[in-house]
């Protein structure tokens, strides 16, 4: 596998995570119901670590001397569909489920390209990135059983 397949798996990654962190910063606004304060608050420490997480993959595609998309249109264009907008607190975290099980997917084949391109440092970056949506969609899983 390239070094270009490599860059572009990255670029798709921070694209999908620019689309979740708009979409879960949404819903922070927007929550209600009798379980507001607990998601709303969920919500917040999902998408600061997004955003964060943005600021890292970025940079890291820097470091491989490509450029990162730095327009909101390429980054909405790398993001996959919008979601619906969500009507209840559950509507919001199963739309959550399904995205966060979107971006874990696309995690898993990012980290097999970083590693056949012999970039053990994206390689971990990216482990490390699906450890954290694994652990979220454990939560949120747990939160509608
Ligand atoms: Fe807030």
């Amino acid at each position: 596998m390239s070094q270009q397949s490599n860059i572009d798996s990255l670029t798709q990654v921070l694209g999908e995570t620019f689309g979740l962190y708009v979409q879960t910063h949404g819903y922070h606004w927007n929550v209600e119901g009798p379980q507001f304060r607990q998601l709303h608050m969920l919500f917040e420490e999902q998408y600061q670590n997004l955003w964060a997480a943005l600021d890292e993959i970025a940079e890291r595609i820097r470091c491989l001397g490509a450029y990162a998309p730095g327009s909101l249109s390429e980054l909405m264009a790398l993001a996959g569909d919008t979601p619906a907008v969500a009507q209840s607190a559950e509507a919001m975290v199963d739309a959550l489920i399904k995205a966060n099980s979107t971006i874990a997917d696309t995690l898993r084949e990012a980290i097999t390209t970083a590693q056949e391109a012999g970039d053990e440092v994206s390689a971990g970056m990216l482990t490390d990135r699906l450890e954290w949506h694994e652990k979220e969609l454990w939560m949120m899983k747990s939160s509608r059983k």
